[in-house]
């Protein structure tokens, strides 16, 4: 394929199975678009790993989408686009890259009428500080309120969307932030849009709740035109789905992610 194909896929890779919520919404927003996804189940969670484990791990998964020849990169685990998105730039041969991260500061300073502004995540994001970095950089002026939910990604991975558990967590979690009467609420890693009713009702309806599976899909489209790489017809859209570890809990898991069947998961040789 040559570089001027439009029909190459995007590649969009997380940690683990949460990235889903990113392919979904990019399913929805971009229908004709085929999706090469690599999730490194046997290795995940990277929300607690060192800096350094990420950006080794992160170079090696962008090495892999590179050899199936996509047209663009879409870090969609927040953790890698926390700590190694300069990895993911440095080794794109000139391919757009998108991440979770970009998109959702942008969404969050776009839309927050106040300026205060929540941001959760896993520790490793919120320790970062990349979000507050990158939302300072679009406005100063903004106040970012920072809270690491660690024990999100388990109630999530558990099924445990409407549970008192969660609840109770949220409640705990999210109390220093909404103490500071934040405008928005950032959903800083790729669990937590499956949390969305919960933390809504938590937070109350005052708070706008910045979901960055959406956003990081409205910034795909409007990258792949600014490139010329939309693609307009022709084959249905192809998913592949490549995951490290053996696939069986991610193909269980993973539906309830995608909202939809997965079809066919393989496993990566490195
Ligand atoms: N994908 C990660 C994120 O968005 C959550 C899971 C993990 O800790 O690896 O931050």
């Amino acid at each position: 394929m040559s570089v001027t194909d439009v029909s190459r896929p995007i590649g969009v890779f997380d940690s683990g199975v949460g990235g889903l919520t990113v392919v979904r919404a990019l399913m929805e927003r971009l229908p004709l678009e085929s999706i090469v996804y690599v999730g490194d189940t046997a290795r995940v969670p990277y929300g607690v790993k060192s800096v350094a484990t990420i950006e080794q791990f992160t170079a090696q998964i962008t090495e892999f989408l590179l050899q199936r020849d996509v047209k663009m990169l879409i870090v969609a685990c927040n953790t890698m686009a926390a700590v190694a998105a300069e990895v993911v730039h440095r080794l794109a041969r000139g391919i757009p890259v998108l991440d979770v991260i970009e998109a959702g500061a942008h969404a969050a300073v776009a839309t927050s009428p106040g300026g205060r502004i929540g941001v959760i995540g896993t520790p490793t994001t919120i320790n970062s500080n990349a979000y507050a970095r990158r939302m300072h950089e679009l406005d100063s002026a903004v106040r970012v309120y920072s809270q690491a939910c660690p024990l999100f990604v388990p109630l999530v991975e558990e099924g445990w969307l409407d549970h008192q558990v969660t609840r109770l967590t949220a409640q705990e979690y999210l109390r220093p932030v909404l103490a500071e009467e934040v405008d928005s609420l950032v959903l800083g890693c790729t669990h937590y849009p499956l949390l969305k009713p919960l933390l809504r009702e938590v937070a109350g309806a005052d708070v706008r709740l910045i979901d960055s599976a959406l956003t990081t899909a409205e910034f795909a489209a409007r990258r792949l035109q600014q490139a010329g790489l939309t693609r307009g017809g022709g084959q249905p859209a192809d998913y592949r789905f490549f995951v490290s570890d053996v696939p069986l809990r991610f193909q269980t898991i993973g539906e309830r992610f995608l909202g939809r069947s997965l079809g066919r998961v393989e496993k990566v040789d490195w």
